[in-house]
């Protein structure tokens, strides 16, 4: 175990050797949940592009493959980030302040899915964790950084959310926890997309289909690769424009009805 660890590591610091350090103009993203799952492949998709990675997780000391990707590329930092801990974000934009962000990525994000749990046996303090995290965390981490956005040349703000978040879709019930905090979100960005448009910021939702992570562990669907679905993400956040601001894109391509 110890011998793969030092090969693993002495392979990152030899690549890192091999890396250059990010151009003194390049692009900067900051990812929430970028320890596994689609965020840990956003880090590493927009490092290889050589973009500066400002990348979160709520517990960094656990984040090894983050720690790998931040050991082979100089433009990687980590930042220890829980989206519902109201004085973690505020340290952090402390500690960020005067830093241009480029693409601020709400992608943490969790389900609520519990067995036994529904109409009935609902769990509301379950409810009040899937809304802190999936629709105030964005909320107030965008109030929190909104100036560092402002700074950046690209000026994007961009949820990851999810097409059970599209209220006209609901054909059957289900996931009421996930499905109203992805709703709650989009109504968030769209709101927001109209308050900061005089600021040159674009705000945009993405639904980037279903994907091989952790959250769909069990369900039996077609599913996309993480790397796959990633790079689909990020050229549709490439595309984000102001003028379309405030959108609720697919990975399929066009936009999502609310
Ligand atoms: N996978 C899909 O099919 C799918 C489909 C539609 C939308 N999405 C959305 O895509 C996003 C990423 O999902 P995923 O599939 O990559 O899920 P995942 O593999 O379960 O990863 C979730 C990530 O969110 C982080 N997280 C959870 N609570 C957090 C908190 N309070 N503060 C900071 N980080 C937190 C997790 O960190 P820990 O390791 O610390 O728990 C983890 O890094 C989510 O917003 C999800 O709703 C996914």
């Amino acid at each position: 175990m110890l011998s793969r660890t030092l090969v693993t590591l002495t392979i990152a610091v030899l690549i890192t050797a091999m890396t250059p350090a990010p151009a003194a103009d390049s692009p900067t993203v900051l990812i929430t949940g970028a320890n596994r799952g689609l965020g840990l492949e956003f880090a590493r998709q927009y490092a290889a592009r050589g973009w500066r990675v400002i990348a979160t997780a709520r517990k960094p000391a656990e984040a090894t493959a983050l720690a790998e990707l931040a050991a082979a590329h100089p433009g990687v930092s980590i930042e220890r980030l829980d989206v519902t801990d109201g004085a973690e974000i505020e340290a952090l934009a402390v500690k960020l302040r005067g830093q241009p962000i480029d693409v601020l990525l709400h992608n943490a994000g969790i389900t609520g899915a519990r067995a036994g749990h529904g109409l009935g046996s609902f769990d509301y303090e379950l409810y009040r964790l899937v809304l802190e995290t999936n629709a105030i965390g964005p909320m107030r981490l965008t109030e929190a950084l909104l100036g560092n956005v402002a700074q950046s040349r690209q000026k994007k703000i961009v949820t990851i959310s999810s097409s059970e978040g599209s209220i006209t879709r609901v054909d059957a019930p289900r996931g009421y926890w996930y499905r109203s905090s992805k709703a709650a979100v989009n109504m968030l960005m769209r709101n927001l997309a109209f308050e900061v448009q005089k600021q040159g910021i674009a705000v945009a939702l993405v639904n980037p289909g279903p994907v091989d992570t952790d959250m769909m562990k069990g369900v039996r669907m077609p599913l996309q690769p993480v790397p796959h679905a990633a790079a689909t993400v990020i050229r549709i956040i490439d595309a984000v424009t102001l003028e379309r601001t405030g959108r609720f894109w697919d990975y399929e391509g066009g936009e999502l009805p609310w």
